[in-house]
């Protein structure tokens, strides 16, 4: 690997952030300032010309298509979410959960056909719940949330939500029935379209040290 090419790599903070220091450590990338950095929004890898740049999740993809990073880690739920365009180069494993539709179990709804017509769906992602729903024949209101999704239905405010589910607990101690599932979701490895095939050499040696520690069989990279 040229560790005099500068590289940026945009990292996701909150509970994608552990999984991602840990693979990087086992790519034998130092991350000691990583795990440590303070109110720091950068923080460099010692011994390289990289950089760490940390972000809100949902901003990942946009620091990426703009080339203000030349790589990104974001869940599969975001980056369908974004529309963004960057290249995908893999699946990191990790952070997997389902993207559902989920109704109150009161409701006796067993799949998305039996939602009413102009059925409220609460969701943070109005761009894939929209599609899906297209896609579905059936007419929906999206209304977008922030967060706490599951609060939606409780309060009247929606029939039904898209979220994801990883231990289904959410769901349980919400009244909450998964009848649909849009997707399955886990961390993906994202590059600037240009800056891919700029830096591709470095690039390529840093996706074959992740699928070596991931145990991945060789591949070609990016869509
Ligand atoms: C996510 C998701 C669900 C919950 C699912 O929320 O939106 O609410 O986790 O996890 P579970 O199936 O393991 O219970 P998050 O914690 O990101 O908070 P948010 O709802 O405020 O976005």
């Amino acid at each position: 690997m040229n560790k005099m090419t500068p590289l940026t790599i945009a990292v996701p903070k909150g509970r994608l952030q552990s999984d991602v220091i840990s693979l990087f450590e086992q790519a034998s990338i130092d991350c000691s300032e990583l795990r440590d950095p303070s109110r720091r929004l950068i923080v460099p890898v010692s011994g390289t010309q990289w950089r760490f740049l940390l972000a809100k999740p949902a901003d990942v993809p946009t620091y990426v298509e703009y080339g203000a990073a030349d790589l990104g880690v974001v869940g599969k739920d975001i980056l369908l979410e974004s529309r963004k365009d960057v290249a995908e180069l893999m699946d990191l494993g990790f952070g997997r959960c389902r993207l559902i539709v989920a109704v109150p179990e009161s409701s006796g709804i067993k799949n998305v056909q039996e939602l009413d017509f102009n059925s409220r769906v609460a969701t943070k992602f109005p761009e894939i719940t929209t599609e899906f729903f297209n896609r579905q024949g059936i007419q929906a209101e999206v209304v977008k949330l922030n967060g706490s999704v599951e609060l939606g239905p409780i309060v009247g405010l929606a029939d039904a939500i898209v979220d994801i589910t990883e231990t289904g607990t959410t769901l349980e101690e919400n009244g909450l029935i998964p009848i649909a599932e849009i997707a399955q979701v886990s961390s993906r490895l994202i590059a600037n379209q240009v800056g891919y095939k700029v830096k591709y050499d470095t690039i390529h040696s840093l996706v074959e040290r992740f699928r070596r520690v991931l145990g991945q069989k060789h591949g070609v990279e990016g869509t």
